[in-house]
């Protein structure tokens, strides 16, 4: 029976996506500690779900206003740690929870992020994934030794020869290819390990790669593009796609079209999961999970939601007034997360919103669209979104840490169990075994 994904979504830095987290009077105040980290593991694997995954960002968030004084005094996402490492911690501290982390196309070479991939899924029997991500702004850029961050559908071209390396490379090792004959002297059959002599328009890489097959085969390919461009892109290289879906009649529509899209690719759109994101804010009764919400709902500030936009939106809304519209030009031009400005044209009707209209229909650095009640109440919402099929799953975010994820935990996990949506136990070991993928044929590009 098809069963709901539950992934973790994590950060290695001070806050959750939400900045005002760490001011939760019971959030950890030690997120730059791996015993935080290796925590968490324990709790998503006491959970069962299927895996963790960090975000990343390689800039502060600190557009807004051209400077970075707000964004340390804060604390809003300052500290970022990076990811792949912070995710080895909390590998080494579960056994069967899947690792997910993202890097950018745009300032990592294709071997190098390939070569650290595939070297996670060796040191963690199987259970990596890569969130491959374009980046979003100008900041990123001067961090990574350029002036400005490449234009929006561009970056996606680029990456499409990124992935064609990445894959191209995973797939040079067969999987029978070590021997190891003490006898005879043989580690590897040459035969079995190819170069991949990749030259394209944008980059090159020759091989042979370093690093053989893992247990399941290669990595998980994450993907969470939402413009035109971003779809197209997840489509084609997606196994696990995280959307923002908001409502389930949208969801609905959109997970249609990306199956769809999929097939049309050649692709079988049952080995591709998506998942939505949602943030519950579950209490034992209804009562108790308005009264968190609430209580969580006096934390954000407006300042966290105006930078986290310009951040997103490669804008600084510092330059504009609260009540200015932004122009046709300025909406033309916004290069960082399209998805936003779209969202918050096509809700709140507005041809030319504000930097006041932004903040309030974005709700970007608050958690306005959470999901708050009991246990029945969230998984009866649950399984209405992956019953529709709006969903295959959900990207869980936490209001602050640990505690969102240990209520859902002990709360919400055993009702989805209960109802046969959501597995008991773990049935395998790697990461593809639980998301039920395939190991994918060998990419015989390489010669
Ligand atoms: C659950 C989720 C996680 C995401 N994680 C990241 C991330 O770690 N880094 C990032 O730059 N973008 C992240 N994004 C944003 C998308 O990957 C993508 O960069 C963004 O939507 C811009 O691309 P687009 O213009 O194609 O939509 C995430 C989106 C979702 C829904």
């Amino acid at each position: 029976m098809r069963q709901i994904v539950l992934v973790g979504f994590l950060q290695a830095q001070n806050c959750t996506t939400i900045p005002a987290s760490w001011r939760h009077p019971e959030a950890r105040a030690d997120s730059t500690s791996p015993d935080y980290y290796r925590h968490i593991g324990r709790v998503l694997e006491r959970g069962k779900f299927d895996l963790g995954f960090f975000d990343d960002r390689l800039a502060m968030p600190d557009l807004y206003t051209g400077d970075h004084a707000h964004t340390v005094q804060h604390g809003i996402r300052c500290v970022k740690m990076d990811p792949v490492t912070v995710l080895m911690v909390m590998g080494t501290a579960t056994t069967h929870l899947g690792l997910g982390a993202t890097y950018s196309t745009t300032y990592y070479e294709p071997f190098h992020v390939a070569r650290v991939f595939a070297t996670v899924d060796l040191m963690s029997e199987g259970r990596a994934a890569w969130n491959v991500v374009t980046s979003l702004n100008d900041n990123e850029a001067r961090n990574m030794g350029r002036l400005v961050h490449p234009a929006h559908d561009e970056r996606y071209d680029l990456a499409d020869e990124f992935m064609e390396i990445v894959l191209g490379h995973w797939s040079s090792w067969d999987d029978d290819a070590i021997v190891l004959d003490r006898a005879r002297g043989i580690f590897a059959d040459p035969a079995k390990v190819r170069r991949l002599d990749y030259v394209g328009e944008h980059y090159r890489s020759r091989g042979p790669f370093t690093v053989p097959r893992s247990k399941q085969g290669q990595p998980v390919v994450i993907q969470a593009g939402q413009s035109r461009r971003g779809l197209e892109f997840a489509a084609r290289w997606g196994e696990l796609i995280f959307a923002g879906y908001g409502t389930i009649e949208n969801g609905r529509e959109q997970y249609a079209a990306l199956k769809a899209a999929a097939a049309a690719h050649g692709r079988d759109p049952d080995q591709m999961k998506i998942t939505t994101l949602a943030y519950p804010v579950v209490g034992r009764t209804h009562e108790e999970a308005v009264a968190k919400k609430a209580a969580y709902d006096e934390l954000p500030n407006e300042i966290d939601q105006l930078s986290l936009l310009s951040e997103a939106l490669n804008f600084d809304f510092g330059s504009k007034d609260m009540d200015e519209p932004f122009s046709d030009e300025e909406l033309a031009g916004i290069s960082g997360m399209q998805a936003i400005r779209d969202g918050v044209l096509r809700r709140s009707g507005i041809k030319n919103p504000t930097v006041r209209d932004f903040v309030r229909v974005s709700g970007r650095g608050r958690v306005g669209d959470a999901w708050v009640g009991s246990a029945t109440e969230l998984a009866d919402q649950m399984e209405a979104w992956f019953t529709a099929p709006a969903t295959d799953g959900f990207v869980v975010g936490a209001t602050h840490i640990p505690g969102a994820f240990e209520d859902f935990v002990d709360l919400v996990v055993p009702e989805l169990q209960r109802r046969g949506l959501f597995r008991e136990e773990y049935t395998g070991t790697t990461l593809r075994e639980h998301l039920g993928l395939r190991i994918p044929e060998l990419a015989r590009r390489s010669s």
